[in-house]
């Protein structure tokens, strides 16, 4: 199976990935996540994109589509794999169609998930995840059952995104609205775009995916 997640910031693209990674044994593809690693590995790509994600801005296509490229040709992609924040741009989805017609493979699904802007900036505002083991949190959603001690691990180092302020959450808003929301007619016309209600709680969000899915 091969799905987009396409949606704002805060959305819950890696949430609900993270739950159809288990669900269909196929693999999460967050190039917010292979970013992130480059900028701390500190490789070239990761020393271009740093400020630019602090920013909020979206980073070059030119990386953006090499790095995917490289990616889906990898074993682990061979029986599927759910794409989480690419493509971004007009650019990267049409990229993406030539990648995908060079090995005769098409996407079952491109899912949209719905969310008001105002609810986006108090999720990612209030969000954390433990230094330790990656567990995610939330200030007032999803707090740990013992304040400052990971639920999972025990430790009590915390982390926050560095782009996870108001005024790169702002810019990051306003990136999707321009650059990424063109891709919703470019993909309905293909009648390959469905729709979720990302506003709903998170064990909802899950089943309506999956009943989208089911109905092919
Ligand atoms: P990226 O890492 O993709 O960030 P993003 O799109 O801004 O999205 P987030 O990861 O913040 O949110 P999410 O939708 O995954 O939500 P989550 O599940 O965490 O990209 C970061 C940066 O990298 C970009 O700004 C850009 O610079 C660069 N970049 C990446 N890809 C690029 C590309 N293709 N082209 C160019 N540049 C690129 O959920 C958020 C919070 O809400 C959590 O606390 C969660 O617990 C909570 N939550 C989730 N679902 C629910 C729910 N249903 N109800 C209540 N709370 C919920
Ligand atoms: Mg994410």
């Amino acid at each position: 199976m091969r799905l987009i997640l396409l949606g704002p910031p805060g959305a819950g693209k890696g949430t609900q990935a993270q739950r159809l990674v288990d669900a269909y044994g196929i693999v999460q593809l967050s190039t917010g996540d292979m970013l992130r690693a480059a900028v701390a590995a500190g490789t070239v790509i990761g020393q271009q994109a740093k400020a630019v994600m602090e920013a909020g801005d979206l980073v070059s296509d030119d990386i953006l589509v090499a790095m995917i490229s490289e990616r889906v040709n990898e074993d682990d992609c061979g029986r599927g794999f759910i794409l989480d924040g690419f493509p971004r741009t007009l650019a990267q989805a049409e990229a993406l169609e030539g990648m995908l017609a060079e090995k005769s493979l098409s996407l079952d699904a491109v899912i949209e998930m719905k969310v008001d802007d105002g609810l986006l900036i108090g999720r990612i505002t209030g969000r954390y995840t433990c230094a330790n083991c990656g567990v995610g949190y939330h200030d007032e959603n999803l707090p740990p059952k013992v304040a400052g001690i990971c639920d999972n691990c025990g430790r009590t180092d915390f982390t926050r995104r560095s782009d996870d302020n108001v005024a790169a959450v702002t810019t990051r808003l306003r990136a999707y609205h321009e650059q990424t929301a063109p891709l919703l007619p470019f993909y309905r016309e293909k009648g390959s775009l469905k729709s979720v209600d990302g506003m709903a709680d998170i064990d909802e969000v899950t089943r309506q995916i999956q009943s989208v899915l089911k109905m092919g």
